[in-house]
């Protein structure tokens, strides 16, 4: 994995570990930031050693406090255009990676740390995180996805709420909403649980987690067949080593030895 200078990266038991090193800004999202989340997600799906990532933020304060206001202030309209669809690109790429991909939301996830949070697979948050879209007490509206995404998650009657609120919502009241797939007490419990998921995911067939991916991701792309996709993904796992494997394996009353193949 090549080196970033903002994020910190560490590949331990196929899990790897990013963290928005950044704390003294709440790790907000600048743009160089977001070139280099870029850069390593375009190395994740190739690279064999990695069957998972977790994300996280600098410090016990925040994951992501949003996009970094310094930039958002000197922007014109011209190349706010480009800055929303290049921080599109970089989350659709985090969405459609082909390993699953959790958020351990430390704190704040605000604006574009929210965004990033639910472009994420799975999201894991400590009692103290803070969730919200506060774009409109700045004069924009969220540009990274997440009207879409954050509808798509938790319906319209509270995304709208959120959007138009500015309000930031706890993590009890995240969990509620659907946001969150557990909350823990402690940023250390929180890895600890993404760790445990993932190790859960990393004793099945690789090549059907991706395809899970693709399916689920389906769902909201309004121009593709769900349907036909599940059926597609169905068949090129049955043209699987894996596929073989795992029948076989519950055959033969033992553990199946996935490779990926
Ligand atoms: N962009 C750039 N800098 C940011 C930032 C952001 N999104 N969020 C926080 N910071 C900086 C602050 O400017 C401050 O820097 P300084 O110490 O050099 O002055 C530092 O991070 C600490 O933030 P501070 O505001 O002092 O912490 P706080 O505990 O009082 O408040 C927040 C925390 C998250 C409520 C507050 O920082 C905030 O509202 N941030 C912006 C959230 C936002 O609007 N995000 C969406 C952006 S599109």
């Amino acid at each position: 994995m090549a080196e970033q200078k903002n994020i910190l990266s560490e590949i331990k038991d196929g899990i790897l570990y990013l963290t928005i090193n950044r704390e003294s800004k709440l790790n907000a999202l600048s743009y160089k930031i977001l070139e280099e989340l870029n850069n390593i997600f375009n190395e994740v799906n190739d690279n064999k050693s990695i069957r998972g990532v977790i994300i996280t933020g600098a410090g016990d304060k925040a994951f992501v406090a949003g996009a970094d206001i310094n930039e958002i202030s000197e922007l014109n309209e011209v190349n706010a255009r480009k800055f929303a669809e290049f921080g599109q690109e970089v989350f659709q790429n985090i969405e459609s990676c082909h390993k699953p991909v959790i958020a351990v939301i430390n704190g704040y996830a605000l604006g574009g740390g929210c965004e990033l949070a639910i472009a994420c697979h799975m999201r894991v948050a400590t009692e103290n995180a803070k969730m919200g879209q506060p774009e409109v007490n700045l004069g924009i509206i969220p540009g990274y996805g997440g009207t879409q995404r954050l509808t798509h998650l938790i319906g319209r009657t509270k995304a709208t709420e959120m959007l138009m609120t500015a309000d930031m919502i706890d993590a009890p009241e995240a969990m509620r909403l659907g946001m969150l797939n557990y909350m823990e007490p402690t940023k250390e419990l929180a890895l600890a649980r993404a760790e445990a998921i993932l190790s859960k995911i990393m004793k099945k067939a690789p090549l059907s987690i991706g395809m899970i991916i693709d399916c689920v991701n389906a769902v909201y792309d309004s121009a593709g067949n769900g349907y036909q996709i599940e059926a597609n993904s169905f068949a090129r796992c049955v043209k699987s080593e894996d596929y073989r494997e795992g029948t076989k394996a519950f055959l033969e009353k033992r553990e199946p030895n996935f490779k990926g193949e």
